[in-house]
């Protein structure tokens, strides 16, 4: 097989859901599977770099050779995530972190009153994409964007906006996206873009791993 293209690199890749407790049977999460980090942190791996893996609840196996920690909700993988970048040289965020938590857990199970709604009152999570990229000293950054129209151009928006090196954009919906096998990605960087056509997640992440080495090579030499 061909050479081992990342030995010596350091991989942290975020992956799957978080869940935010609203009391303690109940939490917010979302529908996604894990399965496009997962198979990140396998595919870089598998090219020889040491690869931690910081993954949400999700029923997924840890891939070879992966150093996996486990987190629940946003703000543990913001703080994981955190502890673990500077001694990183590339970040893939592929987790969906819940953008929103309840202001706070109750204690003991919410109870009916009556024929009475309940609201709940949400507060915004830290954006942990968004912290890495503002590191001192941070390692290259490649971020997701699942959106459901206008791929491009908000993908384009995010990546300028949290001031990303790369971003994996896909469309979501009924048909792609979420709780699949396959996916089609958009890569786009600062001066260029590649569309990785619909795949296999394994196949893909093999190419978008591929990419990251050779932007994160050019931009070292620039
Ligand atoms: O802004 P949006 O949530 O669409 O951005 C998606 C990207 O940002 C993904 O890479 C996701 O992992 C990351 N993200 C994050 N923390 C959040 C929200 C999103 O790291 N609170």
């Amino acid at each position: 097989r061909a050479p081992r293209t990342l030995a010596g690199l350091k991989f942290l890749v975020s992956a799957g859901p978080t869940f935010e407790d609203i009391d303690p049977v109940r939490f917010i999460g979302n529908r996604s599977s894990g399965r496009m980090g997962f198979a990140v942190a396998e595919a870089a791996a598998r090219e020889g770099a040491q690869v931690t893996l910081v993954a949400g609840p999700v029923a997924l196996a840890t891939p070879a050779g992966v150093e996996r920690i486990d987190v629940r909700s946003a703000r543990e993988m913001r703080d994981a995530v955190l502890a673990q970048a500077p001694r990183h040289d590339v970040f893939v965020s592929a987790a969906a972190v819940g953008d929103f938590r309840p202001s706070a857990v109750a204690p003991q199970k919410l109870k009916k009153s009556g024929d009475g709604g309940l609201e709940l009152a949400l507060v915004q999570n830290p954006d942990i994409l968004a912290e890495v990229a503002a590191l001192p000293q941070r390692p290259f950054v490649v971020g997701f964007a699942a959106e459901t129209e206008n791929v491009e151009a908000y993908a384009r928006a995010k990546l300028e906006r949290k001031r990303l090196d790369m971003i994996a954009a896909n469309r979501v919906g009924a048909d792609c996206g979420f709780e699949r096998d396959d996916n089609a990605l958009l890569l786009l960087w600062p001066d260029g873009r590649e569309e990785l056509a619909q795949a296999d997640k394994r196949e893909l992440a093999r190419a978008l791993v591929a990419r990251i080495a050779e932007r994160r090579g050019a931009k070292d030499a620039a």
